[in-house]
């Protein structure tokens, strides 16, 4: 980090990946339509290197002002799980599989809408080289658009195959529901999709220290 701060929260060791000239280059870049309409570029932040690594789908209005991933409502739940689980976002890397916020405008408002396949392409070596300078033993792939970008047709639906261990490059990866849609359950559903999500992230902090060659091999696709 040569004694810099950005301004996020980053807890960095020294290794290849340096963390301003990559932030200034997602900065400048303009690979697909979405750089000329955002306020600000959103990349990881957290601890780098990390056991664990949470991949989103990318910015929201919020983190698209702050410049920061996950700071929103969707963010709020995430971190609260986390402390739940008695983890902190400091010890975590956090992202999103996108770097740009990707909406739609409707009647003059921006709505937020997933990301399409060519942005995710566009994208995609900026996330292949923070989860190479990450290192994580578990990459958490929140939600169906991230499961998908990283597993392509090994992963089916979120809801068939969440909290199933897939492998990435030799990463595990555990597929999760979104934090987002979590909150947009109500009442006992709500619960409901808070505990699996919960426990699903407890799986991920289990499998930190579970080796591949125990696993119940089918369920751990190439
Ligand atoms: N949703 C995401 O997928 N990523 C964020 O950073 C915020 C909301």
């Amino acid at each position: 980090m040569n004694g810099q701060n950005p301004g996020f929260l980053f807890e960095t060791k020294e290794n290849d990946f340096n963390l301003m000239s990559y932030k200034k280059e997602v900065d400048t870049c303009k690979n697909c339509f979405l750089g000329n309409y955002r306020t600000n570029t959103v990349i990881g932040e957290g601890k780098m290197p990390s056991d664990l690594m949470f991949i989103g789908e990318g910015p929201g209005d919020q983190e698209d002002r702050e410049g920061r991933p996950f700071v929103g409502r969707a963010g709020e739940l995430l971190t609260h799980t986390l402390t739940q689980l008695g983890l902190k976002r400091t010890e975590v890397w956090i992202t999103n599989i996108i770097k740009c916020r990707a909406f739609d405008q409707v009647d003059h408002k921006k709505v937020n809408r997933p990301p399409r396949t060519e942005e995710i392409q566009a994208c995609f070596s900026f996330l292949e080289r923070e989860i190479t300078a990450v290192n994580p033993r578990v990459i958490v792939a929140l939600g169906s658009p991230s499961s998908s970008s990283l597993l392509g047709k090994n992963f089916k639906t979120i809801t068939q195959d969440r909290g199933k261990w897939f492998n990435f490059k030799n990463i595990k990866v555990i597929p999760v529901f979104h934090p987002a849609y979590v909150l947009r359950q109500k009442g006992r559903l709500y619960d409901k999709t808070f505990e699996t999500f919960l426990s699903d992230l407890q799986e991920a902090i289990n499998g930190i220290n579970l080796k591949t060659d125990t696993w119940n091999l089918p369920l751990f696709k190439k």
